[in-house]
């Protein structure tokens, strides 16, 4: 095969989506267990300062985190459970971000307060976690998306019995990248309780299209490793991935269902959130969760010490190389985003790059 074919330099694409978020879709922002009725929490995604809160009538809401006034955080305020009273100069606002209420006005003053509104992220609660929609800065946040949150099948209205996170320093695409590629795995993650040998073997596996990125089709797992004997044994797998970084892992054993759904949210441009989270039917799974976190802590901390070493070398901004058919996957994630990113500048739907189509690599 000519070179040519067999390496893609990616340099264009990386350089092109560097310090570029995807927006106009929704990002997984936090677990919902993490605001109470009544509380408010900020967190920053995708660089903006955003506000989360909960009412007493248990609705979650965002709200960005900069007072219109003068610029305080409205997090630094206080929140009754309907409004949020800002710490300088008492201006309130309702979870719709609108103004309500400026202390410091006279009662003969006829002030239309709506006019100073606070941008408003749409949010949705779904499964135990909070998704918020990041739309283009000058979009008007009013306009309700018309995709999807994604959804774990088989685990409809189920919270998760694990939830876990991490913080990756570098570019989402990074970390991204990191979740699909195969071939890292004999390399990085080597343990006993998960792949202790060196031996790469061939592997052949089915992809489709699917909603906003691409499936592995289901398949047994002829490596049965000590983790997924545990889950019951003979386990069937099925992984999706999806636009903007949601990977959903389906495990079928003899006795169980599993799900692990990795998220990523880019904090900034140079940080990165990395939640991994299980579902599960094994009904010792959540009162001994403590025994398997020590496991997904070693794992992910792997990744995120590999994307520590990788930074040293990206600080030279050398050009990167992605090879047929073991970055297959990141491949098409370049093109994914590529895609989205057009259909959005185009104003028309977005029309899935990836084919069905067999991969071989070995790992
Ligand atoms: S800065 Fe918020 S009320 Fe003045
Ligand atoms: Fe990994």
């Amino acid at each position: 095969m000519p070179i040519g074919e067999l390496l893609l330099t990616t340099l264009k694409l990386v350089t092109e989506s560097k310090q570029n978020f995807l927006r106009n879709i929704w990002y997984y922002a936090l677990p919902a267990e993490r605001i109470k009725a009544g509380q408010m929490l900020a967190k920053q995604l995708l660089g903006e300062p955003v506000v989360f809160g909960r009412t007493q009538a248990g609705e979650v809401f965002a709200l960005r985190d900069i007072c219109p006034h003068r610029a305080v955080p409205l997090s630094c305020g206080r929140f009754d459970g309907k409004e949020i009273e800002c710490a300088y100069h008492g201006w309130r606002f309702d979870d719709g971000g609108t103004c309500t209420a400026i202390p410091a006005l006279n009662d003969d003053r006829d002030l239309d307060l709506s006019k100073f509104q606070v941008r408003r992220y749409p949010v949705r609660e779904v499964q135990g976690n909070i998704w918020i929609y990041m739309s283009d800065l000058d979009r008007c946040d009013e306009r309700e998306p018309q995709q999807t949150v994604p959804e774990i099948a088989g685990f409809e209205g189920v919270t998760h019995q694990s939830t876990f996170t991490m913080k990756f320093p570098c570019f989402i695409d990074h970390a991204v990248v990191g979740l699909m590629d195969p071939s890292h795995v004999p390399f990085v993650h080597r343990a006993w309780w998960w792949r202790s040998d060196t031996i790469l073997t061939d592997e052949i596996k089915a992809f489709d299209p699917s909603p906003y990125g691409f499936t592995m089709r289901r398949h047994r797992l002829e490596r049965q490793t000590f983790f997924y004997r545990l889950l019951g044994g003979d386990a069937e797998v099925e992984i999706a991935f999806r636009l903007p970084g949601v990977r959903i892992e389906q495990i079928v054993t003899n006795t169980n269902r599993v799900c692990n759904l990795t998220v990523i949210t880019p904090i900034s441009e140079t940080e990165t959130e990395v939640t991994t989270m299980f579902y599960t039917t094994i009904p010792w799974f959540k009162p001994l969760r403590w025994l398997i976190q020590p496991f997904i802590t070693t794992f992910l901390g792997q990744d995120r010490d590999m994307v520590v070493k990788q930074q040293i070398g990206l600080k030279y901004n050398p050009p990167l190389m992605l090879i047929r058919d073991a970055d297959t996957q990141a491949i098409w994630y370049y093109q994914l985003r590529a895609e989205y990113l057009k259909s959005i500048g185009e104003d028309r739907e977005f029309s899935n790059p990836v084919k069905s189509q067999i991969l071989h690599w070995r790992s």
